[in-house]
């Protein structure tokens, strides 16, 4: 049997999706912009047999039942829309693994669901560009249509009713501004008290200031397109930070409000007011929860990474650069489902013995 693999990464926005105005089709309210990570990988296999009775998936080695968690099923959207580009009609199994500690507390539904669009459309016999690549991950998620491109992303909100003008475009690849880092700092592991699904409907509906939102974006949009062209940081980092503060902003003006942000969260924040009291060095951003990604260039990690490795409430830090977008792991040994019984390959989730290494 045909059996296909690919890595994918997460991406960290710099200007926010928040609002769907299509919540079956994730069309987004605006456009948002953000660089793809090259760290934190899933690996995800994928194949379609014959002999399969029905979709299967499996997640870091567990099998989710997908009859009674709709919303994994409703995550895989994805697999009818190949199918039917495609031609068939064959059941699908996905074994999927986050290459990092589980504990780490980052979402993995972007690098996640991008790494099925490009696997599953692969295993389904289909050639896709990137814009249908984005497409597909979008349906599962709109944050993972930016990550089936590397370096800085635009997803492009589109205007068309059937989404066929909502993909995301390479605005500059992973070598361009190599000196650009991003720095995530765990502070806590506890599931979110709203998922980013149900809040950002939430904010659409109920928000006033979320419409203000609105009119302030396209130009918060063309101006980070302006930063990223020019290399200019200390533009990037201003937009990066008011655009984390207006999402979170809109958040807490939600009925009842959102608060995803915790007492660490806010200190972090201080440390990079301190850190850039004399001139501009880091930018904080927070999504649906209280992790920081404090994007910095590469001369000022160690002095922005000791300033945070002074808050005890810190339990990790993890340093990533632009990556490159998803890589298909042709070597078969790596495979997450052999080939030849369609079995999961059970080793690679083996407590301790896992071989698919951080990084
Ligand atoms: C706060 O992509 O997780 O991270 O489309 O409902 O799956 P769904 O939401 P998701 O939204 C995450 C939004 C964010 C900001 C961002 O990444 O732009």
């Amino acid at each position: 049997m045909k059996v296909v693999t690919f890595e994918a990464t997460p991406n960290i926005a710099v200007v926010k999706y928040w609002g769907k105005r299509n919540t079956q089709l994730i069309l987004p309210t605006n456009s948002s912009i953000s660089m793809t990570l090259d760290s934190l990988k899933t690996r995800t296999s994928v194949a379609f047999d014959e002999t399969f009775e029905k979709d299967e998936l499996y997640l870091n080695g567990e099998n989710v039942d997908l009859e009674k968690n709709s919303e994994a099923k409703e995550r895989l959207k994805q697999l009818d829309a190949i199918r039917a580009k495609a031609g068939i009609n064959k059941k699908a199994k996905i074994v999927s693994i986050n290459c990092f500690p589980t504990a780490a507390g980052f979402a993995s539904s972007a690098s996640g669901l991008a790494a099925l669009a490009c696997a599953a459309s692969k295993a389904a016999g289909l050639k896709l560009d990137s814009q249908e690549l984005s497409i597909l991950a979008r349906l599962g998620s709109g944050s993972a249509s930016r990550s089936v491109l590397g370096g800085f992303v635009e997803w492009m909100k589109g205007e068309k009713e059937d989404g066929s003008d909502s993909y995301a475009v390479q605005l500059a690849d992973e070598n361009y501004w190599k000196e650009m880092r991003v720095i995530s700092v765990v502070v806590s592991q506890g599931a979110k008290s709203i998922s980013s699904r149900t809040g950002m409907q939430q904010t659409l509906e109920t928000s006033e200031l979320f419409k203000k939102r609105l009119a302030y974006l396209p130009a918060a949009i063309d101006s980070m397109v302006e930063a990223i062209k020019e290399k200019n940081f200390e533009l990037f980092a201003e937009i990066t930070m008011k655009d984390s503060d207006n999402m979170h902003a809109c958040m807490a003006d939600t009925k009842p409000p959102i608060i995803y942000m915790n007492e660490t969260s806010k200190k972090i924040i201080d440390v990079v007011k301190e850190l850039n009291a004399a001139s501009t060095i880091a930018a904080y951003t927070f999504d649906a929860g209280p992790n920081a990604h404090i994007y910095c260039l590469e001369p000022h990690i160690n002095k922005v990474i000791e300033a945070l490795e002074k808050l005890p409430q810190v339990e990790q830090i993890i340093l990533s650069k632009a990556g490159s977008g998803p890589v298909e792991i042709s070597d078969e040994k790596e495979h997450l489902l052999d080939p030849v019984t369609g079995e999961i390959r059970k080793h690679f989730f083996d407590k301790g013995k896992n071989k698919i290494i951080v990084g």
